[in-house]
């Protein structure tokens, strides 16, 4: 179970793994800000509340782009972070503006 919290909406969606949570919320309507898709914007910046233990270990774009404090303490850019297996994971949407 992936519950997608955003500004306007919040939903739970079915996982697929291998596909990353910004393709997730797109996929299920979810108003999911972006714009790169290549971790550079940090648009899609988020805070994963629980089930960080279900998604991939943060790409290299997101080493670049995020503070190693902001992975410490939660934070994926959605268009990176990947699904690795199903499980319980909440992930709201905290874009830097
Ligand atoms: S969409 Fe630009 S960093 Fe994810």
């Amino acid at each position: 179970m992936l519950e997608l919290k955003a500004r306007k909406v919040q939903k739970v969606v079915e996982i697929e793994s291998g596909l990353s949570l910004l393709a997730l919320a797109i996929k299920n309507d979810v108003d999911w800000g972006f714009s790169c898709k290549r971790g550079s914007c940090a648009r899609c910046r988020c805070f994963v509340a629980s089930g960080m233990e279900f998604l991939e270990e943060p790409t290299e774009a997101e080493d670049i782009r995020l503070e190693p404090e902001e992975l410490e303490r939660g934070y994926r850019l959605a268009c990176q972070a990947t699904v690795k297996q199903t499980g319980p994971i909440t992930v709201i949407h905290k874009p830097y503006f």
